[in-house]
């Protein structure tokens, strides 16, 4: 019997709306193609899903400006819509948590709209006002963090686009009015919310200015051009001492228990989990939240055994230190943020064996997972070519601040742009091998362009008739750790800890014992655990390779790039 609550048992899945299936045919995704592809998700073997904002929108950062807290965006369907949803989905079995984003509101949200009419209206104070900027910050986005407003001759401060204004939260009627928008979605069912930007709700109450001798454009070029081994690090100093009165301040922990005794009085074990690596948003393990991500393992160039031993190590002490309650992690390797996992960890040689290792890692960890919508069938980043094609508006404002202030020519500028967008890792979803990738029927335009690499097997039908495709091996994998106790909730204890080619480590739980292990390398390699299990019986319960199934000796061989995962039972 498991004493673990349903977060800590799920792997979640995180559609992004917009791109995730066309129920409609009008190039954008929306409830009703969402809907239709539930029964996909069964298939895959998912219990959770987290949708990105489906919220009324006026699209300056896709959807993460919000204009309306209680509705849904009209390209995504009507609020019946997202109900049907939501309820279609509880029939499977598969919970649904919300983006909640608390820092800022789109700039046509009717609370700005009315702030920013005048000096002395009821909601004059709902945002973060100054007669004139109080210092050189900058926006993560676009240039400087205080805009402008001709309504009221002031500036307004946001720590993203400029339309985004950020929400004045030392004001209780700003409180009132968001946890009123969170009650409301809970009183429909949802099951909790991942909670956007949180470090950025709080500024720091000095106004210290930044000493980075830069502005955000500048410092993006700079960072790019940097290749000696001091411009590498004087580009972290820069981007860290630029930021860091804007993020991190005092005053979130209050917020974060205040929200957490809102979910606490709904039923059903509603959860929180925090877009921000830093443990103590997990409070005492029951007053703040119950999830962080495990930002850290994926802030990396390569997936290292190194590297994944010094993170696990590392961030389990931290969360056994929390409190008399341990912390639960949660692992993660990619999101509508950063390029694709293929991408960024793979290799041109070894790309299909890396994404199947990856998995492995992100899925056989302790905690909880998140995995991206496409990753399972191996979607790649896709390079927009032209700057009409990109929605993303950091990356149009970036292109455009680099061509006219910086004088950089506008094909490496439109080069930079695809890389640094976000774009090129939300693309449609690839359902199968035909126009439009089956996301929208042919002849429409789709709101970014599907990436043609789906005509070379990237696409869910084709997968799904192939055995040894990536994701018939995302349904094993996501079955065997279903049907393991220890996979779920078992401890995790690391082996071998010096190898430098592979991973191994336990998972056990007072049901079952397994061992894990991930060839990162392209050798064949001769493991010997003698030593660990010596009157023990060990067997087969998955390996990426071909090899037979049933006992096998703790000296075993694993293949290149192998997943391996045996039961062990010792006498
Ligand atoms: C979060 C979201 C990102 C968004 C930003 C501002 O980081 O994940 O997509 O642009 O917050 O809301």
């Amino acid at each position: 019997m498991s004493n673990l609550k349903w977060w800590q048992t799920a792997v979640f899945y995180q559609i992004y709306p917009r791109s995730f299936a066309d129920g409609n045919g009008d190039g954008i995704g929306d409830f009703k193609g969402a809907t239709e592809k539930l029964d996909y998700l069964v298939a895959l073997g998912v219990d959770a899903i987290w949708l990105s904002p489906h919220f009324p929108s006026p699209n300056w950062d896709c959807g993460y400006d919000i204009s309306d807290y209680r509705n849904v965006a009209p390209e995504y369907g009507t609020l019946q819509d997202f109900k049907t949803f939501l309820d279609e989905s509880h029939k499977r079995n598969i919970r649904v948590i919300l983006d909640l984003v608390l820092n800022h509101t789109s700039d046509e949200h009717p609370w700005f709209i009315e702030s920013k009419s005048s000096r002395d209206n009821p909601k004059a104070d709902w945002y973060v006002w100054a007669d004139t900027p109080p210092n050189n910050w900058q926006s993560c986005f676009d240039g400087e963090a205080w805009t402008y407003s001709p309504e009221r001759d002031q500036f307004y401060y946001h720590y993203f686009m400029k339309q985004q204004p950020d929400l004045n939260w030392h004001n209780p009627k700003v409180k009132k009015a968001m946890w009123d928008a969170v009650r409301f979605w809970l009183d429909i069912g949802v099951d909790g919310y991942r909670l956007d930007a949180i470090g950025t709700i709080f500024e720091d109450p000095d106004l210290t200015p930044h000493t980075v001798p830069m502005n955000l454009a500048e410092l993006r070029r700079f960072s790019e051009l940097a290749q000696t081994p001091e411009d590498l690090k004087l580009k972290d100093k820069y981007w860290e001492d630029m930021f860091k009165n804007q993020w991190g301040q005092g005053g979130v922990h209050e917020l974060m228990k205040e929200l957490r005794g809102i979910l606490d009085e709904y039923d059903g074990d509603r959860m929180l989990v925090g877009e921000d690596d830093n443990i103590d948003y997990i409070g005492n393990g029951n007053d703040e939240l119950h999830l962080v991500f495990n930002f850290p393992l994926m802030r990396t160039e390569r997936l290292t055994p190194e590297h994944i031993r010094r993170n696990q190590e590392e961030r389990l002490k931290q969360l056994a230190a929390l409190s008399k309650v341990p912390g639960w992690p949660c692992n993660t390797l990619g999101n509508h943020d950063c390029s694709r996992v293929y991408t960024r960890f793979g290799s041109k040689l070894h790309g299909p064996e890396l994404a199947r290792l990856h998995a492995a890692l992100v899925l056989t960890l302790k905690g909880t997972p998140f995995l991206y919508n496409g990753e399972e069938i191996g979607m790649t980043d896709y390079m927009l070519t032209d700057i009409s094609q990109v929605k993303d508006t950091m990356g149009s404002w970036y292109y455009h601040a680099i061509v006219t202030d910086m004088g950089v020519h506008p094909d490496e500028a439109m080069v930079r742009t695809a890389e640094m967008t976000r774009d090129k890792n939300r693309t449609p979803m690839q359902w199968l091998n035909g126009p439009n990738s089956g996301f929208s029927p042919a002849h429409v335009n789709t709101w970014l362009p599907v990436n043609p690499n789906y005509r070379d097997g990237i696409n869910v039908m084709d997968q799904e008739k192939n055995p040894s495709s990536l994701l018939n091996y995302y349904k094993h994998l996501l079955r065997v750790r279903r049907e393991s106790h220890a996979l779920r909730e078992g401890e995790q204890v690391s082996l071998h800890e010096s190898a430098k080619d592979y991973v191994a480590f336990l998972r056990q739980s007072d049901e079952q014992t397994v061992l894990v292990v991930l060839n990162f390398s392209e050798n064949t390699l001769e493991l010997d655990f003698t030593q660990e299990f010596k009157n023990a019986k060990m067997k087969s319960i998955f390996s990426s390779a071909e090899r037979r199934t049933g006992e096998i000796n703790p000296k075993f061989k694993v293949s290149p790039f192998e997943v391996f995962i045996t039961e062990i039972n010792r006498e």
